[in-house]
């Protein structure tokens, strides 16, 4: 009998259910997302308890689809890897539960993934990234690795939940520099939106709008962009932005949205890639990724752009689709994880794996 050579990823730690099926040199087969956006938009942010009898209606339909499109069978899988935090916990357990029954069902390893690494990876998928990575048959099959040459890495993560920037030692082996000390980047589109009276989710709307506008037009704050520590914050922010349509009538507001969309936008990219460049220069780092829903913004895709090409580094970032939420990036981590792996270990069991809605990183 062959080998099973695929990774079935499956993710469901907020208000996506997806899966996925990888190989073991990170090549997608299918990918299904199944978005519960109309679900929320209603409340402008996700509710938990929707959330997870959302996924539970739809994690095996999603299953299912995928290894349809993939034209795979259970035979073919070699493991199942599985979000296990960090989300929120009741949308966790529909993800992992689904995960383990599988894995015993099939006699497969499950390999619990941490979301954030998920996000990480995501940033080797397209096709130049992968064949970067160089991979090596060991005994424990195919083993993945990142050229010595180009370590260290210095990762933005912007998502909904999350804003941090990491320094990747190697795979599987990361540093925090700094993290939010209140609202995430994404969260904060989510909220200004919110205040601009524009839809859920916040950041493609707002983006949406500033792309007509002037953002020089409003002197928002950087926040804690001087300040000696990689942290960020975006309350403040936030604030400034609240007081500034506070102070606008209804007609002007409305005439001048796209500026101040544009001028929010502005300060949230100048404070992130401030940040990041200023990491790159302090490690001496000759490669930037940035993932995360936020990563698909279009002024912090072509600034970050810029910065690479002033400094002659190299950027990397996920394609749109890869930016948010999806299963491909747990698979990811499955097929990393499935070789020779510097992090701890490598697989879980079934028995003790449990979801963990806070996470860390350096955990994995
Ligand atoms: O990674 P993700 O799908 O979920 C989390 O793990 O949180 O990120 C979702 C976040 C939302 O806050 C959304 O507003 C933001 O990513 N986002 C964007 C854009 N597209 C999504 N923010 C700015 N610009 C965008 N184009
Ligand atoms: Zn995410």
């Amino acid at each position: 009998m062959p080998t099973p050579t695929l990774i079935l990823g499956i993710e469901s730690s907020c208000d996506e259910t997806a899966a996925a099926l990888v190989d073991r040199t990170l090549k997608v087969r299918s990918s299904v997302v199944s978005s519960q956006i109309e679900l929320h938009a209603v409340t402008h942010g996700v509710v938990p308890e929707i959330a997870a009898r959302a996924h539970t209606e739809r994690i095996l339909p999603a299953i299912d689809e995928c290894l349809r499109r993939a034209g795979a069978r259970p035979r073919d899988i070699a493991a199942v890897a599985v979000t296990r935090g960090p989300g929120l916990i009741t949308s966790l357990f529909v993800g992992l539960e689904t995960a383990k029954a599988l894995s015993l069902g099939w006699g497969v390893p499950l390999i619990g993934v941490n979301h954030i690494e998920g996000h990480i990876l995501s940033s080797l998928l397209d096709e130049h990234s992968r064949r970067s990575l160089t991979s090596r048959h060991t005994q424990r099959g195919t083993t993945l690795a990142i050229d010595k040459s180009r370590l260290p890495v210095v990762v933005l993560t912007v998502s909904g939940g999350h804003t941090e920037l990491f320094v990747l030692k190697d795979l599987g082996n990361y540093k925090l520099l700094g993290r939010t000390r209140d609202d995430a980047a994404g969260e904060a589109f989510d909220k200004v939106a919110r205040l601009l009276g524009l839809p859920y989710p916040g950041g493609p709307a707002i983006s949406q709008e500033a792309e007509r506008g002037d953002p020089t037009r409003y002197d928002l704050p950087r926040p804690m962009l001087k300040h000696a520590s990689y942290d960020f914050s975006f309350a403040g922010l936030k604030t400034a932005v609240h007081r500034t349509v506070a102070a606008l009538s209804k007609p002007e507001l409305r005439r001048r949205l796209p500026d101040l969309a544009a001028s929010f936008e502005a300060a949230v990219v100048d404070t992130l890639i401030g940040k990041a460049e200023r990491a790159l220069a302090a490690l001496r780092a000759k490669e930037l990724w940035i993932v995360g829903g936020v990563a698909a913004n279009k002024r912090l895709r072509s600034n970050a752009q810029a910065l690479v090409l002033k400094k002659n580094l190299t950027l990397r970032l996920p394609s749109f689709e890869l930016c948010t939420d999806n299963a491909v990036m747990v698979a990811a981590v499955g097929a990393v994880r499935l070789g020779e792996y510097p992090g701890k270990k490598s697989y879980d069991d079934i028995a003790t794996l449990a979801a963990d809605p806070t996470l860390d990183l350096v955990d994995v």
